[in-house]
């Protein structure tokens, strides 16, 4: 393709994300309560090295600093999310100023310097004070939700006009109630398929809190993945199709059409309820956009060794594969992306995270470092999107994950997905060879993705 095809729609956005626990540190100073991911990081054996988010990227006490490399960068949009409890130490009650100082300062900054703010809401850092009181599993949580997010609007609805509710409601109840890899480090069936549910209601409380004030959008983003199928077996073909209900369709089809997929019913067997139809039309709020995070795609078989669902996965060893495993697979975007039309209709979409972790070294070398494979990966990703848009699917706009290396949960520091390296010896920065691409890409409108990446083979 020539340059001028691959010139994105005009308005398209080009941005960068981050979440406040993975960057920020400091997670108490300023009256600021503790969220589940504190209280889990500091529980022995639960993150890689005993790694925690008590100075993470430093950005708490360096945002300026950071406002600087994303205008440097030539971002558009920053795509960042609130800690829960520096608004409501309690995460309910009375609203804590200092916390709430500390965004209004961070969007001033970002406004001054042209980049619009993306808020996500809940990126996974439910205070402590909560999670005592039963947290996502306490049906109440959908009232803390709403108060949280009127908070927000309240505080910031004249400076961003660009909202998420929750990021990743999928990754929040496999991760924290199925498998317990994340906080709150649970592991149960029925608690998975209740903590959603109360995902969801929220979600939708929120929006509908959102409408009563009428300013700006307002979406939900969820990690798309898609299934392939092992062999041509029926066994393995009805485990994609069970996998594929899960982890996509399992979070986005009640928004979306207001019923949960038919798989679930059979999934859960026992442990699944049959939810209100009130709360379903709580749920299935208009939203104005669907946020989609995508890093890969599961090879998928069945695998009755594997409780509770039998799904078993095969590792793609011929592939690019991530230092975590993630094999890179940009057709699988598209796909996504098409597949995300075919089912919803005309959704607008906001690629919300899309990015790769590929080896750095933990500091830079002459000043430089240089992540080809980072560029490679972002590039054929940023194809896979406008071959998406070529396809007639409404996508407004691109944000890489990540702006900053972070601590990438319960993987600890052990993977950086930054366009901009952080050395936490020294917490200096710099930028690396894909930020300076990302740069280029953003100031052409896509036109250097016709160029291949120097040096680079693959
Ligand atoms: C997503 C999360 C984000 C980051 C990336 C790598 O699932 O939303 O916080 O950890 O994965």
């Amino acid at each position: 393709m020539t340059p001028d095809d691959l010139r994105f729609p005009p308005g398209f956005l080009w941005g960068a994300a981050t979440s406040s626990y993975q960057i920020e540190g400091s997670p108490l100073a300023d009256g600021a309560g503790p969220g589940i991911w504190h209280r889990f990081s500091h529980t022995p054996g639960r993150v890689r090295n005993g790694d925690t988010g008590d100075v993470a990227s430093d950005h708490y006490r360096r945002w300026a600093e950071d406002v600087d490399l994303m205008a440097e960068l030539g971002l558009q949009s920053y795509r960042l999310s609130l800690a829960w409890g520096r608004l409501l130490p309690n995460g309910v009650g009375k609203p804590n100023p200092k916390g709430i100082d500390f965004y209004a300062r961070l969007f001033d900054r970002l406004l001054e310097r042209g980049i619009e703010p993306m808020v996500t809401l809940y990126h996974w850092d439910l205070p402590a004070a909560l999670d005592d009181r039963g947290g996502w599993l306490n049906r109440d949580v959908i009232h803390w939700f709403t108060e949280f997010a009127e908070v927000a609007f309240e505080a910031y609805g004249d400076r961003v006009t660009r909202w998420a509710t929750l990021n990743e409601p999928w990754v929040v109840v496999d991760g924290g109630y199925l498998h317990g890899v994340h906080a709150p480090g649970h592991r149960d069936l029925e608690e998975t398929a209740i903590a959603s549910h109360h995902l969801l209601c929220a979600h939708g409380s929120a929006v509908r809190a959102f409408r009563a004030r009428g300013r700006g959008q307002i979406g939900l983003v969820v990690n798309l993945e898609p299934k392939y199928p092992a062999s041509d077996s029926a066994e393995d073909r009805a485990a994609t199709a069970r996998a594929h209900a899960y982890n996509n369709w399992y979070h986005v089809d009640p928004p979306l059409l207001g019923r949960y997929p038919a798989e679930m019913a059979d999934l859960f067997g026992s442990t699944w309820r049959n939810w209100p139809a009130d709360d379903l039309a709580l749920i299935h709020q208009p939203i104005d956009f669907l946020g989609v995070n995508y890093y890969t795609r599961r090879v998928v078989r069945h695998d009755p060794s594997q409780p509770p669902f039998s799904l078993g996965e095969v590792p793609q060893t011929d592939a690019l594969l991530m230092m975590n495993g993630w094999e890179l697979f940009p057709e699988g975007l598209t796909r996504t992306l098409l597949e995300v039309r075919a089912r919803y209709g005309d959704v607008p979409v906001y690629v919300t995270e899309n990015g790769a972790n590929f080896y750095d070294p933990p500091q830079p070398l002459d000043g430089r470092v240089e992540d080809p494979l980072r560029v490679h990966a972002l590039r054929v990703n940023l194809l896979a999107v406008r071959e998406a848009i070529r396809r007639g699917v409404d996508v407004r706009g691109y944000y890489a994950w990540s702006l900053l290396d972070n601590l990438e949960w319960s993987m600890g520091f052990t993977l950086r997905f930054g366009l901009v390296h952080v050395d936490y010896a020294s917490q200096g920065r710099t930028i690396k060879a894909s930020g300076r691409w990302y740069r280029e890409v953003i100031r052409t409108h896509g036109e250097t993705l016709a160029e291949p990446v120097p040096g680079l083979n693959v």
